[in-house]
């Protein structure tokens, strides 16, 4: 895909976000926000007992960046081992946007994995 067809794609997913909501059945949920700019994002996952993403969703209310972001997380991560899970990296968060990100908005799209990794930090202890 062109630039061009990324941003329509983080677009899309802005206004049309994937699995959005809450989930009231969930492992666990983790909360996170941008001290910059208030941004918020909390992030619930389910597990099945073969320790795969079940079901996700999120709540939050932020720039396009920031809830395309954990648009496409979602998405990405449903099927996936928490072992999975634990080895994403920026680089894949990046990837999935597929637009150049520049240092200001790094912290927006990053928001997402921030709220996975901490999330599953607390649910692995
Ligand atoms: Fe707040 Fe992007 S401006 S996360």
């Amino acid at each position: 895909m062109d630039e061009e067809l990324y941003r329509e794609h983080i677009l899309d997913h802005y206004k049309n976000p994937r699995n959005k909501g809450a989930l009231s059945d969930y492992s666990f949920k983790h909360k996170e926000y941008n001290p910059l700019c208030g941004d918020v994002l909390e992030l619930f996952l389910r597990v099945d007992e073969k320790n795969r993403v079940a079901e996700t969703g999120f709540e939050g209310h932020g720039c396009a960046i920031s809830q395309a972001s954990a648009s496409l997380l979602t998405e990405y991560i449903k099927g996936k081992t928490i072992d999975e899970l634990k080895t994403l990296t920026t680089q894949d968060i990046l990837d999935m946007l597929g637009v150049p990100i520049n240092d200001a908005r790094m912290k927006c799209a990053m928001l997402s994995l921030k709220t996975l990794e901490q999330g599953l930090y607390a649910f692995s202890q």
